[in-house]
């Protein structure tokens, strides 16, 4: 199958890539760049395993093809560290045990960076809303919404102190 040629910024750094067309961007995202951080839980655009930011926006990437994407910014779990230090959503997990098995971590942590980007003080309801295509099998949910909380009031002491 003839491969496109297309380029993406993924984690702000410019990537040209020869790619089938029929190739999603997840595939390219690990098999290509070996960015493995966001996972193939169902590959049917159910389980939000797969989520990375395009231009901003929260997408799956199980299910988007790459070449749809051409000159598109990507930022995926590995790109939202912050100055060389974790985001407070990453510090907030491991601080309050939001994640287990971590399979579904990555999409989770990727989906509320862009709801605090968005919306810096979401109201619980919000939080459900925004997480309702994400699915984790092993923590009850409880914890991750603690580390969520924990985000948000670090976030706003890091404003307050601005
Ligand atoms: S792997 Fe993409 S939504 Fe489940
Ligand atoms: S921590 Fe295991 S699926 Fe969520």
């Amino acid at each position: 199958m003839k491969k496109e040629l297309i380029e993406l910024k993924v984690n702000g750094r410019m990537r040209e890539l020869a790619v089938a067309p029929s190739k999603v961007l997840l595939e390219v995202l690990r098999e290509d760049l070996q960015l493995t951080g966001s996972k193939r839980g169902c590959d049917d655009s159910s389980c939000g395993a797969c989520t990375v930011l395009v231009d901003g926006t929260p997408m799956l990437s199980c299910t988007l093809l790459a070449a749809s994407c051409q000159e598109q910014e990507i930022t995926t779990v590995e790109g939202i560290s912050e100055h060389g230090s974790l985001a407070a959503i990453q510090k907030a997990y491991g601080d309050r045990g939001g994640a287990q098995c971590g399979y579904c971590t990555p999409g989770f942590i990727i989906t509320v960076k862009h709801l605090l980007s968005v919306n810096p003080n979401p109201s619980d309801e919000e939080i459900r809303e925004a997480l309702s295509g994400n699915l984790c099998r092993c923590t009850g949910y409880s914890q991750m919404y603690e580390a969520i909380k924990a985000a948000i009031e670090a976030e706003q002491r890091g404003l307050a102190a601005l």
